[in-house]
């Protein structure tokens, strides 16, 4: 009898393409064609800021697809990564363990980041790269990368501030630079670096490539806050897109005020 062939989870962060699928994606991906481009570029900076601060022992709290495990690698002895089977698997499918495969070597363990089973002070660094916001109780998530901390061990994190909505439902907050730092402080955090990822002009550029995207390109808005794009309004759209977020990308070289931001980089250290 032959083995029932595993189906993609639905709407996973975890994908699977062919070849030439996934040489595409990249080019797009690294291209102002891509509508979330200028916070890509300044995301992956954050994150090669944040990487040198890293060492020892580190658990990365909802690892996506550790889409930035290369700049981590070098700095630190062990790299935990871990998931949270409702996002990644679409809800609890039941077909759930079809899918181990998929996530090897990428995720090392499943739990939730609101109730870690890590041990108390077992880790040198926390990871935590736009996940806050996708906590319904982003508190005990807190106290929970603080108490796996050693005395002396950093939390490194990202947060966005202008996104749209994504991995619905489970987005349920923005972060201010005083909101998060309080937030930090409260668990005993010492923050040592908050700094915003991007200005006013990234931010301008950012919401302006979702509007060519969600009002011209789009078709369909997704259960998890994403668009489909139809296939002639896409094409003709993209190049605004490339366009507006190419002008923004210099005009942001210029521009002194960051009151709106693309997000949040963090380090903080456990007193
Ligand atoms: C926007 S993605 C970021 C993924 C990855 N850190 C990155 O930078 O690409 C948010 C991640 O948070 C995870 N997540 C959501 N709820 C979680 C929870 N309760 N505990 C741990 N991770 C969670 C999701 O599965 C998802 O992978």
């Amino acid at each position: 009898m032959s083995e029932p062939s595993p189906q993609a989870p639905p709407q996973s962060v975890l994908s699977r393409r062919s070849g030439w699928m996934r040489r595409l994606h990249a080019f797009h991906k690294h291209s102002p064609f891509n509508p979330y481009w200028l916070d890509a570029r300044h995301l992956l900076r954050s994150v090669e800021r944040l990487a040198p601060h890293a060492r020892g022992v580190m658990l990365d709290v909802g690892v996506g697809e550790r889409p930035y495990g290369h700049l981590f690698t070098p700095h630190v002895q062990r790299y935990f990564g871990l998931e949270y089977p409702p996002v990644v698997f679409g809800n609890l499918n039941p077909d759930l363990w079809n899918y181990i495969h998929v996530v090897h070597g990428i995720i090392d363990v499943f739990g939730d980041g609101q109730e870690l089973a890590v041990r108390s002070g077992s880790c040198d660094t926390v990871l935590s790269l736009e996940v806050l916001e996708h906590l319904p109780e982003p508190e005990r998530c807190v106290a929970e990368m603080a108490r796996v901390l050693k005395p002396g061990g950093r939390l490194l994190m990202t947060v966005p501030f202008v996104q749209p909505l994504h991995q619905l439902p489970f987005d349920f907050r923005r972060y201010t630079p005083r909101g998060l730092g309080d937030l930090l402080e409260r668990h005993g955090l010492v923050v040592e670096l908050l700094e915003p990822r991007g200005n006013v002009a990234s931010a301008t550029g950012a919401v302006l490539s979702q509007y060519f995207l969600r009002h011209w390109a789009g078709k369909e808005r997704r259960h998890d806050g994403s668009v489909t794009m139809s296939r002639w309004r896409g094409v003709l759209t993209l190049p605004f897109i490339a366009l507006t977020q190419v002008f923004f990308a210099v005009a942001e070289r210029f521009a002194k005020d960051d009151a709106l931001a693309l997000g949040y980089t963090v380090v903080a250290r456990k007193a």
